[in-house]
């Protein structure tokens, strides 16, 4: 069965993945930018940021408008949550617009949970806090299955600053359900506290990563969801961190991700990316048909 709001990466089962995969392969190989799917005609679509974003915004208002949904914009620096509305009085006046589904990326984790205590209609968090971010889990296992058309026996490594991304928590989850291993690298201030509850194994060489890896995510610093103090100095960090090009072209069967933004010269050195072997563009186009794939499914059900 489909679940109703798409909140944490464990409301979908191997079946539910195979089947947004599926959608999201068919609207990739049937879009024509001269002509919309009818999915979501006749629905509305909130798309409530509270925190600022790119590549996530931009791909669920085309996803939204390629399926022939409304979509209604919503800014919080510029609504009446700087009048002192509380949030659930502000999902309450979107609701009596007669909106079906919103779009949540929040600052905070759990927000989409409350925001789904509020109103019925359909819920698809966009990243809340540490907590999670599903469609980034997705449009990533979608873009690793159109490389390797498989995901057993799949070697994936996440690195970097594993504490504080909301990435790495559905990444684990999803890839996990989808039977790949998952191993996490990074320093030992940026790992969870109780990291055998996700049972994955913890390193910290970043040559070690490349060597086992068939695909290295890499992570940024989230500065903005960082305690200080945790590294002892940026060009430490850098030093011992960075995906440079000569570490990373001792590979031959590997692919980078990276969900972005990137921070080139920190996590990453720019050289990398213009390699044939770098997906990070390809994410943000799947990113889009993935984010077709979800709504229509959920719209659906
Ligand atoms: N990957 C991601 O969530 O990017 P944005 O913050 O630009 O949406």
């Amino acid at each position: 069965m489909f679940p109703k709001n798409l909140i944490s990466a464990e409301n979908l089962n191997k079946k539910n993945l195979y089947q947004i995969f599926e959608k999201a392969h068919y609207f990739e190989e049937n879009y024509n930018p001269k002509e919309k799917f009818d999915d979501l005609f006749g629905h509305t679509v909130a798309l409530a940021f509270f925190e600022n974003s790119t590549r996530t915004r931009l791909s669920f208002e085309l996803a939204a408008k390629r399926l022939s949904a409304e979509t209604l914009n919503f800014t919080a620096s510029t609504s009446s949550l700087a009048k002192g509305e509380s949030l659930a009085d502000t999902i309450r006046t979107i609701d009596a617009m007669l909106v079906n589904m919103y779009v949540i990326r929040n600052q905070y984790a759990g927000v989409p949970n409350f925001v789904a205590t509020i109103t019925d209609n359909i819920i698809i968090n966009a990243g809340d806090g540490k907590h999670e971010h599903p469609t980034q889990a997705l449009l990533d296992a979608y873009t690793i299955l159109k490389h390797y058309s498989k995901f057993e026996g799949l070697k994936i490594s996440i690195v970097g600053d594993i504490l504080n991304s909301r990435v790495a928590r559905s990444n684990i989850v999803m890839l996990r359900e989808l039977c790949a291993e998952v191993r996490l690298f990074g320093a030992g201030t940026l790992m969870p506290q109780h990291l055998n509850c996700w049972n994955a194994e913890l390193h910290n060489d970043i040559d070690e990563a490349i060597n086992w890896s068939d695909v290295l995510i890499m992570l940024r610093l989230q500065n903005e969801r960082m305690q200080s103090g945790l590294l002892p100095s940026m060009s430490e960090y850098i030093k011992f961190y960075q995906l440079t090009l000569e570490k990373f072209i001792k590979k031959d069967k590997i692919i980078l991700m990276h969900p972005g933004p990137v921070n080139y010269g920190v996590e990453l050195d720019h050289r990398v990316t213009k390699l044939h072997n770098s997906m990070i563009d390809r994410q943000v186009t799947n990113g889009v048909f993935t984010r077709m794939a979800v709504m229509s499914l959920l719209a659906k059900k």
